[in-house]
Order: structure tokens, then C-alpha cells, then sequence
């Protein structure tokens, strides 16, 4: 390992913006979604070069940023006057930074954003530490803004995001998981942090309890909808444009929504699932081999579908709040989130 970061190589300073842009999902916010950039970027100096020169690396690779996204247009829809929801967005990028961190550590992950893992560059102490920074200071900016509410319903989030890691690593090497522990697992740790930026534009706003809950329950069904499409492109993607090449789940021993139901439409992919988990020296089909099974079952179609049902109970959530451009563009992030290729 180096101490000194390869160039990550040159692409769109971010990808799927285009994307997002095509679909009216960024254009009303296109100026927040540059600040809160660099606002991440000026949040996080500690005197130490390796600490921005670690979040930079992740940064510049890429990722779509769609929790600054969520939470943006949100707090746009709601009518929110001030200028924190570039703070509270920001964040909210950090926090989901500093647990691409520690998952790449926990996962052995080797390729991040179409480049080599932090912990590939630097070793897995480095990024752990500066996912533990990310997390403290994501709390210091809050608390000095006194935005304590928003601190408060953060705690829990992570608490999620911790439950999820430790549920998923339970199950991890399993051959059957059953749908409720999966569903557990992408709850907390994905539709967790969607609920919470989203939330927080309504505390932002000061809106009442009843509407903050309606933003919470779009941001659990948007994030339910995104992991299970994170879920389904892990096999039906192409690796190079998700950036963390395809069958890594399977690879990883983590079994997701389109193995457990390919496994219900064909126990057979069960058999040979528990087969290739045995190792016992017999010849074992090797894990592209399942994922083709996996392809072949319908098991995409059904999760897809699945997506799709969350998708549109986000849409449901946002019906109190005005029509408008905002909302408009948050009811297109839900379709974009099902239909994506990256
Ligand atoms: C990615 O899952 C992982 C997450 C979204 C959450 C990870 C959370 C933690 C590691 C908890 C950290 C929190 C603290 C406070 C230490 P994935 O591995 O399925 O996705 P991937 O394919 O992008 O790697
Ligand atoms: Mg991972």
C-alpha cells in the first residue's frame, strides 16, 4: 500500500448528472447541487492533509449524490427560505462517505466509483478513521447550527446503518435469508439516511409533525426502491457503468432480493447455491454461473416490480405538498431510481 492517492481517472465530474439533468430531476437545483460540493469540500479541513485528500479521492471519483439531491428539492418543495439545506445536504453526502469507507473495509471492496477501493490505496485503517471523522464532524456541523432536531433524528440513522451492517454480515456466506431480514437490512442501511435527508428539509422548514412523517415515509420508500435497484443491477448491470463490476454480491456471500426470489421461483439455484457455498473440493459452479440462473428465473422482472411498487408509495407520500416544479422533479427521481442503469 502507498500513501499517495492514484489519479482517479478523468470522467464527468458527476456521473448520472447527465442522466438526472434529461429527466428534469437536477434542473431546478442545479446551483445547490455545485455548493453543496464544495461546501463538503470546506467542511472538512482538520489540519491534517490526509483527511481531505481520502474524501476528495472518493469525491472526485464520481457518485451521483442523490441524498444532497433528495434533500434539496425537498426543502425547496416545502418552501424552506433559508440557506442550511446546503449544510444538511452536505451532511448528509458525508455521512453516506463515511460508510462507503467502512463497508469497503467490512466488504473487502475492490472497486468504488470505477476505481480501486480507499482501503486499496491506503490500507483499512486510514479510511476507517476518516469515516469516524466524517460521522463526528457531520454531528459538529449540526450541533454549531444549533439545529439539534435534525442532530437528534441523526443519532437513530446511524444506529440504522450500523443494525443494517450487522444483520447483513449475520446472514452473510447463507444460502436462504429470509425476505424480512432483507427487507431489514436495505431499511437500515439505505432507506434509513434517504428518510432522514428528507425529513430534515421539513424540520428545516418547520413544518409540523404530520408532514415531516409524510417526508420520512417518501425518503424510506425512495431508499427501499434504490437498494433493490442497487440489488438488481448487481446482476443485470453492466459493471462498467455501476463502477463495482457485476456479481459482487454474490462474490461477497451477500444474498439479495433477486437470489431469494430466483431461489423461490427455482429451488434448484437453492441446491446449487448451498453446493457452491459447501466448498467440500467437488466441482462447483462458479458464481457467474449462478448469476445467469439467477437472470434466467424472472427474478429481475419480480424485483423490479418490487422496486417499482416502493417507487410510487414515494410519490404517494409527497401528494400533501404543492405541485410544482420541486415535487415534479422528486416524483422523476423516484421513476429515474427504478429505471437506471447506473
Ligand atoms: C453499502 O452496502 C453500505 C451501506 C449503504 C451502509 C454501510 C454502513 C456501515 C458500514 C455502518 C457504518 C457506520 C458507523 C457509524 C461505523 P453494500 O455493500 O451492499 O453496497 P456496495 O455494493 O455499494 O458496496
Ligand atoms: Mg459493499
Amino acid at each position: 500500500m502507498s500513501g499517495a492517492a492514484p489519479r482517479p481517472t478523468p470522467r464527468p465530474a458527476i456521473r448520472g448528472l447527465d442522466d438526472l439533468l434529461e429527466r428534469r430531476a437536477l434542473a431546478p437545483i442545479v446551483d445547490d447541487y455545485r455548493r453543496v460540493e464544495d461546501m463538503i469540500v470546506g467542511n472538512i479541513h482538520f489540519g491534517l492533509d490526509i483527511v481531505p485528500r481520502v474524501v476528495r479521492y472518493l469525491l472526485e471519483a464520481g457518485g451521483k449524490r442523490i441524498r444532497p439531491i433528495v434533500h434539496c428539492l425537498a426543502a425547496h418543495m416545502v418552501d424552506y427560505a433559508g440557506e442550511d439545506h446546503l449544510l444538511v445536504a452536505s451532511v448528509g453526502e458525508m455521512v453516506h462517505s463515511a460508510t462507503l469507507f467502512h463497508d469497503d473495509v467490512i466488504d473487502e471492496g475492490m472497486t468504488r466509483r470505477g476505481i480501486p477501493t480507499a482501503n486499496r490505496v491506503w490500507g483499512n485503517q486510514t479510511p476507517v478513521l476518516v469515516g469516524d471523522f466524517l460521522f463526528a464532524r457531520a454531528f459538529s456541523i449540526m450541533m454549531n447550527h444549533r439545529h439539534y432536531e435534525i442532530a437528534r433524528r441523526l443519532a437513530p440513522t446511524v444506529e440504522d446503518l450500523v443494525r443494517g451492517e450487522l444483520i447483513q454480515l449475520a446472514h452473510r456466506g447463507k444460502p436462504v435469508v429470509p425476505l424480512e431480514a432483507y427487507r431489514e437490512i436495505i431499511r437500515c442501511k439505505t432507506a434509513s439516511l434517504f428518510s432522514w435527508c428528507a425529513l430534515s428539509a421539513g424540520l428545516l422548514a418547520g413544518l409540523p409533525e404530520e408532514r415531516v412523517e409524510d417526508l420520512s415515509r417518501f425518503g424510506h420508500h425512495f431508499g427501499l426502491a434504490f437498494q433493490i435497484s442497487d440489488d438488481v443491477l448487481d446482476y443485470s448491470g453492466d459493471g462498467d457503468s455501476t463502477g463495482k463490476g457485476t456479481f459482487s454480491d454474490l462474490a461477497e456471500g451477500k444474498t439479495t432480493l433477486p437470489l431469494i426470489l430466483a431461489v423461490r421461483r427455482d429451488p434448484e439455484i437453492g441446491r446449487e447455491l448451498k453446493e457452491w457455498l459447501r466448498g467440500d473440493g467437488a466441482p462447483r459452479p462458479a458464481p457467474d454461473f449462478l448469476a445467469s440462473r439467477v437472470l434466467e428465473s424472472g427474478a429481475i422482472e419480480e424485483s423490479i416490480q418490487i422496486a417499482g411498487e416502493h417507487a410510487e408509495r414515494a410519490e404517494a407520500a409527497l401528494l400533501p405538498f404543492p405541485e410544482g416544479p420541486f415535487r415534479e422533479a422528486l416524483f422523476d427521481l423516484c421513476r429515474f431510481t427504478v429505471s437506471r442503469t447506473h
